[in-house]
């Protein structure tokens, strides 16, 4: 299946309404006014009972398909000269990041301000965090200031569960540990929705640090929801327990867990056959500890993604990657500055994504729900 890097479908052009508008965001589903309901029909009644974002495990795909919608209205408002609604105005976001990152704070930051949202970031590092503050403590501190959402990346897989399980505000899963990152699933699959047209049937290889990635985890729920075919390959002492050869009977395939229906090959080369989409997966330098990655160099040679190695994809893959790259280790940089790589995109779409996110969390509390 030959795949070429131009949108096949023609995103639905959502936005109604002008800048300074406060209807100026709504999808073509809905009439501006119908925002103010008591349901916010955005999101087909479904975003009004949901007040945070963990991981897409508890998403229905019609869920998520809303958000991608939403997502085409967003990025509309982000194409305009003026790139300010009022939308969220009063509502007040906060970021809270025990561990570092550009994209995703960034664009959670650039997300709010666009919606006219106060933003107000915290880095753990620079905070009472660093005099020994709990988390608990620490996040019962910051919703005494008064907070709508909290946007949070912690080290430890379930942070933002028991964050969100004592405090009011919505809560979003900014990458906890090796666990989830959910929002960076959304971005990922509307880019790749943008380009194919649609994800169903899709076959998408998934090369590399499957044990350690939090995004692997989190786009392999949000693909098999949308009804991709997900074909993974890394080193043995790289793939999750239940995919290492040995650990999971003949089919090596994961019973009623996160990788359940996922096939696992040995060899890159078997995983990129026929592949419309091929994601690499950052070496998570910072987490290799316990010694699962003994030689970067034998690392590159066996999985790294190359040109070589890309011809193997269907004609005009797309080549995905979350980012922070390695260049040279995980990706060559000639494939990743080239013509298929999306991974620039990927961040652009972040925005619109998190505007997304944070839109529908904020319609609830509008709603007084
Ligand atoms: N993809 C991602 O989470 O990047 P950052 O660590 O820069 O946020």
């Amino acid at each position: 299946m030959a795949r070429t890097r131009t949108a096949t479908s023609s995103p639905e052009r959502s936005v109604e309404g002008h800048p300074g508008s406060d209807s100026s965001i709504t999808t073509a589903r809905q009439s501006p006014d119908s925002t103010r309901g008591s349901q916010p029909p955005m999101f087909g009644g479904l975003s009004g009972s949901r007040r945070h974002v963990l991981d897409l495990d508890d998403f229905s795909r019609e869920e998520i398909e809303h958000i991608l919608q939403s997502a085409d209205g967003m990025n509309e408002v982000l194409s305009r000269d003026v790139r300010k609604t009022p939308t969220l105005r009063g509502k007040t976001i906060l970021t809270l990041f025990y561990e570092n990152s550009t994209r995703t704070r960034v664009s959670f930051e650039q997300a709010g301000k666009v919606l006219g949202a106060d933003v107000i970031n915290v880095t753990a590092s620079a905070s009472s965090v660093a005099k020994g503050e709990s988390l608990l403590n620490t996040v019962r501190t910051l919703e005494a200031m008064k907070i709508d959402v909290l946007v949070i990346r912690h080290p430890h897989s379930g942070a933002p569960y028991f964050v969100a399980s004592h405090i009011e505000a919505g809560v979003v899963n900014a990458g906890d540990g090796t666990h989830a990152h959910p929002t960076q699933s959304l971005l990922d699959l509307y880019t790749m929705r943008r380009h194919l047209g649609g994800i169903a049937g899709r076959k998408v290889a998934i090369i590399g640090d499957l044990h350690f990635s939090r995004v692997a985890r989190s786009d392999v729920w949000g693909l098999r929801k949308m009804g991709a075919e997900v074909v993974v390959c890394g080193p043995p002492t790289l793939l999750p327990y239940g995919l290492r050869p040995g650990t999971n009977g003949d089919t090596r395939q994961t019973e009623n867990s996160t990788f359940t229906g996922v096939r696992v090959v040995d060899r890159v080369e078997e995983a990129l056959e026929g592949a419309d989409v091929v994601m690499a997966l950052r070496i998570q330098r910072e987490r290799q500890d316990s010694g699962n990655l003994p030689d970067l160099r034998e690392y590159s040679r066996l999985y790294g993604i190359t040109a070589d190695r890309l011809a193997i994809a269907n004609s005009g893959a797309l080549l995905m990657h979350p980012g922070p790259m390695n260049e040279g280790i995980e990706i060559s940089s000639d494939v990743a500055h080239g013509a298929q790589a999306v991974i620039e995109e990927q961040v652009s779409n972040g925005v619109a994504i998190r505007m997304a996110v944070l839109y529908m969390l904020c319609a609830r509390s509008r709603n007084g729900e």
